[in-house]
């Protein structure tokens, strides 16, 4: 089985991924840190070296090198990995159980007020900035992230109520 967990950054998708896959026994790949060791360099210094677009190329690329080549597990993607490169459409016609972990804005800011060094499209925002950039942002990306399969509200769920939503779907 595979299992493809989509949502905007924030929302817990590498969390529930690591999680789940241990409940369920399966191999748990983080798109973001395969993209890390494939590159030998962290996503911040990615996009400050290579750029955004750069980045782009290489995300689609290792998704599909992922999708291709391997089988049982449950992946983890970045936050815009759906919006970019048709990446949606390959994940639709591979007909991988996907999940949108679907947050609201208030949510979403609590967390990533708390880690956003590492994110290097939000790194430089000012507090006042961040509800004005994630609203017009998860506006623009909500089209892509609902063509998933499934759809789980995680505002206020733990992650283990999180993972049981999920493993509930896929029975
Ligand atoms: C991005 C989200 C990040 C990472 C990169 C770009 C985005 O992943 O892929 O910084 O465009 O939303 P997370 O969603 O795991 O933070």
């Amino acid at each position: 089985m595979e299992i493809l967990l989509i949502g905007y950054m924030g929302s817990g998708k590498s969390t529930v991924g690591n999680y789940i896959s241990k409940e369920i026994n399966l191999e748990f790949i983080d798109l973001d840190k395969y993209i890390e060791e494939k590159e030998g360099l962290s996503i911040k210094e990615i996009f400050s070296a290579k750029g955004e677009i750069y980045f782009r190329l290489q995300e689609a690329a290792y998704l599909k090198e992922i999708l291709e080549s391997k089988s049982d597990y449950v992946l983890s993607l970045g936050g815009g990995t759906p919006c970019y490169a048709n990446n949606i459409k390959t994940i639709i016609e591979s007909n991988i159980e996907s999940f949108y972990l679907k947050a609201t804005i208030p949510t979403l800011i609590k967390r990533l007020e708390k880690e956003k060094e590492s994110r290097p499209l939000i790194a430089d925002l000012e507090e006042h900035q961040m509800v004005e950039y994630i609203g017009k942002h998860l506006f623009e990306r909500a089209p892509f992230y609902e063509q998933s399969k499934f759809k789980i509200s995680i505002d206020n769920k733990t992650t283990k109520e999180i993972c049981s939503e999920i493993t509930t779907q896929l029975h």
